[in-house]
């Protein structure tokens, strides 16, 4: 939700900080610009539309600047425009500023600035930030970006610099992700670490409320009550080939096909077969707070709520545990019940989603314990909550989420063995969970080995405006993600339904040769599943199941069968996903979209 780069050093900061927009650019992507200081002063350049617009705009143009700022933007007030685009200016042309958050009070502060003379002339909430430091600047730049924030209520991360103090960059955060790069003879500003691991791995998280100078060879924090604070530099442990595209033409898709191996590292060093039982380092501290627990409250948002869907399935159906799963965005303005048998999860890919942090910093604020389940080491949720297990899925670009997905089912698919053998599941049943877990991979390689099918199949389909996802059981959030990620990348609209809630009213829907894609492996379901099969194509509806391997007898009973390996049965969900993320993929590329960058969609979406 807007990427955020900044420069300082012995470098031309113009092509790092393009470079580093253009890796930013799945955060955000109706408008860029940046903000350099040029011997004549501060210059900013900005467009409306990708980075590579503004990188068009550039092109003939040099700069010596050696500090810079620029950003991407995923718009939230006014509409995407070169005016409203980032870098915003103040009166003065002296001071520019790239901001990632909403300022909830701007209409007051637009008001006081009005009066006081300023003209505003963009429909930004960044706009008034650039004019209260402008209106506090008395020669500190790091002092009058203090004072304006100190005006400031919403959520932020912003990088300042200033003409007249060419040689620092200011940047602070509440509530949006910013940390500091350190190079040799340069450092760096960014919203995450992959705007700036070509240059360096060393980084600094800066936190809520604090401040950041930031010159060339040092950096200072300090909170904006002007208290100095030293964090430690910590090494990521990414590289840049983990966050390059590898030959594939779109992210989604390596990042489809990286799930064998995603799946390999979620479980690395974690399963003990010999004890039938697994270990998660973030949890060993509270295994006594685990045995102890009564009820479950998941919170996760889009994606990673139907992974907690799953989980919910896992852990009543293994760890005999009663489970809630909630909308983050629903349950922070709830008045949830949350006792001292309570234990809260929460799941994020990014680790930054506002109302999954909000979510979680309610619960804790309640007196439970909040266990993260996360992919972004270091993001705000792995921080700040009480513990945790990391899925290790790598960085993932795509917006519509994939690997994260199959990831934090491994994740939840571990706890589940972890608090069921604490329980009731015996040692042969935890072996046999963990070997199912094992024989993941190969399976999935077999499915993605079928590509082609699948993709022959987005061929038959992919002119058609309506879908509708059918599962049952542990498979109905699979039906769910199934629909979200088609109506994600391709815009086809898509309903993801219990199969037996199809008769309640999305029967209606059904129309000659409408597209029903159908979750029917064989399992203690199979036999429900085919007589919904057969009211679809007593409507004269076209079904596509996602079979078990061998189940010869459906074939004659749909339109396209895609078969998937046998596995146990609440296992499926992390097989039968990845025939519906393939054919989700290949419609959007048919329908000629922007895969890795849907339409008003962002990876990360950091404000409310
Ligand atoms: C956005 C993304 C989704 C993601 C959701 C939750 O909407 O586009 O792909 O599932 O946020 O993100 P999180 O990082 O918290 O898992």
């Amino acid at each position: 939700m807007c990427g955020i780069v900044g420069y300082i050093g012995h470098q031309k900061a113009t092509p790092i900080l393009i470079e580093g927009l253009k890796r930013l650019e799945y955060r955000g992507y109706d408008s860029a610009g940046i903000a350099l200081v040029e011997k004549e002063g501060l210059i900013h350049e900005k467009a409306a539309g990708k980075v590579k617009t503004l990188e068009e705009l550039l092109i003939n143009k040099t700069f010596a600047s050696h500090i810079g700022i620029a950003h991407t933007r995923w718009a939230t007030h006014g509409v995407p425009s070169d005016l409203n685009a980032h870098p915003q200016v103040d009166h003065t042309g002296n001071i520019a500023v790239v901001h990632n958050g909403i300022i909830e009070n701007y209409r007051t502060l637009k008001e006081v600035l009005e009066r006081k003379g300023y003209n505003v002339i963009s429909d930004t909430d960044t706009e008034i930030i650039a004019h209260l430091i402008s209106m506090y600047y008395e020669g500190c730049l790091t002092e009058a970006v203090r004072m304006a924030l100190s005006q400031v209520e919403g959520t932020y991360a912003i990088a300042v610099i200033d003409s007249r103090s060419p040689e620092k960059v200011v940047a602070a955060r509440n509530g949006a992700p910013l940390l500091i790069g350190q190079g040799e003879g340069e450092n760096f500003v960014a919203s995450d670490v992959a705007a700036i691991l070509r240059y360096t791995n060393k980084v600094v998280y800066i936190e809520d409320k604090e401040i950041a100078t930031i010159t060339a060879n040092d950096f200072r924090i300090s909170t904006i009550e002007k208290i100095d604070i030293t964090h430690k530099v910590e090494e990521v442990g990414w590289t840049l080939e983990m966050i390059e595209k590898a030959g594939h033409e779109y992210f989604m898709h390596k990042e489809i096909h990286e799930q064998p191996e995603t799946l390999r590292n979620a479980m690395r060093g974690r399963l003990n077969l010999e004890e039938g039982t697994v270990r998660l380092n973030g949890l060993t501290d509270h295994l006594d707070d685990l045995s102890k627990i009564k009820r479950i409250i998941i919170i996760a948002c889009g994606t990673s709520w139907h992974a907690a869907l799953i989980g919910e399935y896992l852990l009543e159906e293994y760890a005999k545990i009663p489970v809630e799963v909630e909308y983050a965005s629903e349950f922070r303005y709830r008045s949830p019940i949350i006792d001292e048998g309570t234990l809260v999860l929460v799941i994020s890919q990014s680790g930054e989603t506002a109302d999954t942090l909000a979510a979680m910093r309610e619960a804790q604020r309640r007196g439970a314990k909040g266990l993260g389940i996360v992919n972004v080491v270091g993001s705000t949720i792995a921080r700040e909550s009480d513990g945790g297990v990391y899925i290790h899925a790598g960085p993932e670009i795509g917006v519509a989420s994939t690997k994260a997905f199959t990831s934090q089912i491994m994740v939840l698919s571990l706890i589940t063995i972890l608090l069921g053998r604490m329980r009731n599941i015996s040692y042969n049943m935890g072996k046999e969970m963990i070997e199912a877990l094992q024989s993941l991979p190969e399976k999935i390689q077999t499915i993605l080995d079928n590509e082609e099918q699948i993709k022959g199949i987005a061929e038959t389909y992919y002119k058609h405006n309506n879908f509708l996802y059918l599962g049952r059981g542990v498979n109905f959030p699979v039906a769910l993600e199934g629909a979200l990620k088609l109506k994600e990348i391709s815009y086809i609209h898509a309903e993801g339904y219990p199969a037996a809630e199809m008769k309640h009213g999305p029967i209606a829907l059904i129309y000659e040769n409408m597209p029903v894609v159908v979750i029917a492996t064989r399992d203690s379901i199979y036999d429900k599943v085919m007589s919904n099969i057969a009211q679809v194509k007593a409507r004269n509806g076209n079904v596509i199941a996602i079979a078990t391997e061998g189940d010869t007898e459906i074939a004659e009973r749909v339109n396209h069968v895609i078969y998937i390996p046998k596995i146990k049965q609440c296992f499926t969900p992390l097989l039968a996903v990845i025939p519906l993320q393939l054919m989700a993929y290949h419609m959007a590329v048919l329908r000629e979209c922007n895969v890795d960058q849907p339409r008003n969609l962002a990876k990360s979406v950091t404000v409310e």
